[in-house]
């Protein structure tokens, strides 16, 4: 089966200067709420063509980006030279199999809507990480199911907030908070964009 949803999408992805900027203010909230220093290694689950990982980058020693999709790994791999710390893209879908090696952070932008089990995600996510590692993710609010035209793979019409946040604290996450981040613009709407922190 062809899990490759963004095929068709990669070569044009940040040609969309709205999801460019919607990127951006998501890694600005990432920034104001996590301390990153250049000893951390931490993943990026579902970076596509690295939109938020380059934001990261110069803060961190290294990234493991992870996404299922070969050709927006490729997006990637053509940056990798600029970013300003060591990249390891992995392609592979993480809600199938896990990673063995433990982290000190997952950032996470616009990805998991895409992931049909979430409890078993926070699960993973858990177990990846050290000990103090933490969580940043950003997701869409709660849609009507208009922010996708075409089919992507999706199989959550956004998040309600409290609902994500206890499914993350089910899994053991700490210290947990969930805020505004961002405002997707689309031609057909706007698109409230939360992000979740949390330690392990
Ligand atoms: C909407 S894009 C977001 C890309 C990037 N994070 C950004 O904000 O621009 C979602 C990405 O998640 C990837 N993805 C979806 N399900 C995945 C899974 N189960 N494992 C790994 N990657 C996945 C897709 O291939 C796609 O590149």
């Amino acid at each position: 089966m062809n899990r490759d949803y963004f095929q068709q999408k990669s070569k044009d992805y940040e040609k969309d200067k709205n999801r460019v900027d919607n990127v951006e203010n998501i890694a600005n909230a990432i920034k104001q709420n996590i301390e990153f220093n250049k000893s951390m290694h931490i993943i990026d689950f579902g970076s596509g063509t690295g939109l938020l990982l380059e934001k990261i980058a110069p803060l961190v020693g290294k990234i493991t980006a992870i996404d299922v999709s070969k050709s927006m790994n490729i997006e990637l791999a053509s940056k990798s030279e600029y970013l300003g710390c060591e990249l390891e893209i992995l392609e592979m879908d993480l809600s199938e199999s896990k990673l063995e090696k433990k982290f000190d952070g997952i950032i996470s932008s616009m990805t998991m809507h895409h992931i049909k089990d979430i409890t078993t995600m926070f699960l993973n996510f858990y177990e990846m990480l050290n000990e103090n590692g933490f969580i940043s993710i950003a997701d869409l609010d709660l849609e009507d199911g208009s922010f996708h035209t075409e089919d992507t793979g999706v199989f959550h019409f956004g998040f309600e907030r409290k609902e994500f946040l206890n499914f993350a604290k089910a899994a053991g996450f700490k210290n947990l908070k969930i805020m505004s981040a961002s405002v997707a613009q689309k031609p057909q709407g706007e698109y409230p964009i939360f992000l979740l922190i949390g330690h392990k």
